[in-house]
C-alpha cells in the first residue's frame, strides 16, 4: 500500500514540536506493516539543503502567483515529495512565523498552494507513483482533504490527524474566492467557519476518518472546554474518530546509544544514570544537591502551564531542590524564568531557545521531568522522560492521564506507577504534585522503582502503528466495496 503523508513538519528537517516527531517516526514502523510513505513537505531551506537525488516530477508557472518545483527525492532516511516554492518557503524564519515570532501575513496562501499540491499527488500527478491513502496532518495540510474531495478525479480515502485543535487556521472568508474551490465548498459541509475559512474545520469534514492523538484528547475535544469551537463538527463526525495514542522514535530517544549524552546506561545499568546528573547540574552552572533536580523541556505557553510552574519555583527553592527550564515561547514567561534564574542562582537555572541536543542532555540528567500542561494532546516530552528514567509529573489531561501511572497506593503496591499525576491543573496543584514527588524522591527505593517501571514501558510505536495500518486496510477495503 502507498501512502501520501502530508505534513508542514517532519524530524529531523524541521521541528517546532512533537508534530514533527510523529511526521518523522510514524513511516519508519508503518514499513513492516507493508505500508510505503512518501511524505510532502513545504521546500524549507532546511528541507532543500538536506535534500539528496532530487529529481523534479512537476512544474508550475503560477501556483497562487509563485514559481514552484515539486521535487521527489530522500534526506535522513525519508521518502519524500518537496514543494520547492522558494516565494513561499524558502525564508529566514521558522515554518509559520518570522525571526520575530509574527505569523507570515500569507499563510493561507502557502498552505493552500502545498494542500493543492498534494490533493494533485494524491490524483495521480506523479508518473509510477500513486497513493492508495491520503493522510493529513493539522491545519496546514487539512485543506488537501478538501481539495481532494471537491475534485472529481481524486478517488482515494482521506485521513485527517488532529494533533492540536487549538490551531485551526482561520482566514477571512473574502479569501475563499482565492482558493479555486467550487462554491459549494463555502458552506457548513466545508470551509466555513463562523463566517471565515476554517482549514481544520473544512478537513474535518473532508476527511473519511479522523485520528486523534490520545483517545482522551478525542473524548476531550467533543467537548466546549477543549473543542476551541471545533467540538460540534467533532461531535458530528464522532462515528468516524479514533484516538491512536502516538509513540516515539526508541532509536532516536535511547539512553544506551544516545550520542549527546556523556554517560550510557539502560534499564539494566539504572546507576551508570548517575554521572549525568552531576553533568548537567554542572551544564547549567547549578551547584549540587541531594533534592530533586526537575526539568521541563517546553514551549514556554498558557497551553503547557509554564506560567503556573513560573509561579511555584519558591516551592522548589524551599526543598533545595534544582530547576532547569529550556525552551522559548511567551516573553513574560520567558521573563518570570529569567528572573527566577536571577533571583535563585543556586536553585533556577534557564536556557532560552530550542536545542535537540540540549533536550537529550536534560532526559538523561534530571530527577524529574515536569509537564503541567493545561490541555495536552498527547504529548511527546513525558514518553521520553519514561524511557530516560526521568520521573514525569503531569497535568491530569489528555495523553499525559493515559500515558503516566500516577504513583497512588495501589499503583505503587503493584509496582506499576511511572510518576505523578495531579489535578486540578493549578499553582495549588502543582505545589501538591511537588511535595508527593519530593516525599517519593526521598524514599529512595520507591523512586528507583518509578524509574525502573518508566524505562519498562512501550511507548514505541508498536501498537500505534498497528493501528492505523488496520485503519488504512479498512478504509482502502470500504473504498473498493463501494468501487466494485
Ligand atoms: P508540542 O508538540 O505541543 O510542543 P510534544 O510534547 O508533543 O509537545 O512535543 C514537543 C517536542 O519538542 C518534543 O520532541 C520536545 O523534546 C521538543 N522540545 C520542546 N521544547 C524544546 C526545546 N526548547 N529544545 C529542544 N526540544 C524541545
Ligand atoms: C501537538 C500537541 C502534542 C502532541 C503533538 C504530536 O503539538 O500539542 O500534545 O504530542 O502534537 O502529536
Amino acid at each position: 500500500m502507498n501512502l501520501l503523508s502530508v505534513t508542514a513538519e517532519i524530524f529531523p528537517l524541521v521541528k517546532t514540536g512533537g508534530l514533527a516527531d510523529v511526521a518523522g517516526s510514524l513511516p519508519k514502523v508503518l514499513k513492516s506493516h507493508g505500508i510505503r510513505t512518501r511524505t510532502l513537505i513545504p521546500g524549507y531551506a532546511s528541507v532543500i539543503e538536506a535534500l539528496e537525488a532530487a529529481t523534479p516530477v512537476a512544474r508550475y508557472d503560477y501556483l497562487f502567483g509563485e514559481e514552484a518545483t515539486l521535487l521527489a527525492g530522500r534526506a535522513a532516511g525519508l521518502e519524500l515529495f518537496v514543494l520547492d516554492a522558494p516565494g513561499f518557503f524558502y525564508r529566514s524564519g521558522g515554518p509559520y512565523t518570522d525571526e520575530h515570532g509574527v505569523d507570515y501575513p500569507d499563510n493561507w496562501k502557502r498552505f493552500a498552494a502545498f494542500s493543492l499540491v498534494a490533493s494533485q499527488i494524491a490524483g495521480g500527478l506523479v508518473q509510477h507513483w500513486r497513493p492508495d491513502i491520503i493522510h493529513a496532518h493539522d491545519w496546514h495540510a487539512a485543506l488537501s482533504l478538501v481539495y481532494a474531495k471537491y475534485a472529481e478525479d481524486v478517488p482515494i480515502p482521506r485521513v485527517l490527524t488532529v494533533h492540536n485543535i487549538a490551531f485551526q487556521g482561520q482566514f477571512p472568508a473574502h479569501l475563499f474566492s482565492e482558493l479555486g474551490l467550487p462554491d459549494e465548498a463555502y458552506s457548513i459541509d466545508g470551509v466555513e467557519y463562523y463566517g471565515d475559512l476554517g482549514y481544520l474545520k473544512g478537513g474535518l469534514q473532508a476527511a473519511d476518518a479522523i485520528t486523534v492523538v490520545s483517545p482522551t484528547y478525542a473524548r476531550e475535544i467533543m467537548t466546549p472546554t477543549f473543542g476551541m469551537g471545533l467540538e460540534g463538527v467533532v461531535n458530528a463526525r464522532h462515528q468516524d474518530v479514533v484516538g491512536i495514542v502516538n509513540g516515539i522514535d526508541v532509536d532516536v530517544w535511547d539512553p544506551s546509544i544516545d550520542p549527546y549524552i556523556e554517560y550510557s546506561y539502560s534499564a539494566r545499568t539504572p546507576l551508570r544514570r548517575l554521572p549525568n546528573r552531576e553533568a548537567l547540574l554542572e551544564l547549567f552552572g547549578l551547584p549540587h544537591t541531594r533534592g530533586p533536580v526537575f526539568a521541563s523541556i517546553n514551549r514556554l505557553t498558557w497551553q503547557k502551564g509554564m506560567d503556573l510552574l513560573a509561579a511555584v519555583v519558591d516551592e522548589i527553592v524551599a526543598m533545595d531542590g534544582r530547576l532547569i527550564v529550556h525552551g522559548n515561547g511567551d516573553a513574560d514567561i520567558e521573563y518570570a524564568f529569567l528572573d527566577a534564574a536571577r533571583r535563585f542562582p543556586h536553585h533556577v537555572a534557564m536556557r532560552l531557545g530550542y536545542e535537540e541536543q540540549i533536550a537529550h542532555k536534560i532526559h538523561a540528567g534530571a530527577d524529574a521531568m515536569l509537564v503541567p500542561s493545561r490541555f495536552e494532546p498527547c504529548g511527546l516530552t513525558q514518553l521520553y522522560a519514561l524511557r530516560y528514567g526521568c520521573v514525569p509529573i503531569v497535568a491530569r489531561t489528555g495523553g499525559l492521564s493515559e500515558t503516566i501511572i500516577d504513583a497512588n497506593v495501589a499503583a505503587l503496591q503493584a509496582q506499576a506507577a511511572t510518576g505523578v499525576q495531579f489535578s486540578p491543573v493549578d499553582t495549588e496543584g502543582l505545589r501538591h504534585a511537588l511535595r508527593r514527588a519530593l516525599k517519593l524522591f526521598r524514599h529512595r527505593r520507591v523512586w528507583e522503582s518509578l524509574q525502573r517501571q518508566g524505562m519498562k514501558t512501550d511507548s514505541s510505536w508498536r501498537h500505534s502503528a498497528a493501528k492505523y495500518a488496520e485503519l488504512y486496510g479498512d478504509l482502502t477495503a470500504t473504498d473498493m466495496r463501494l468501487a466494485g
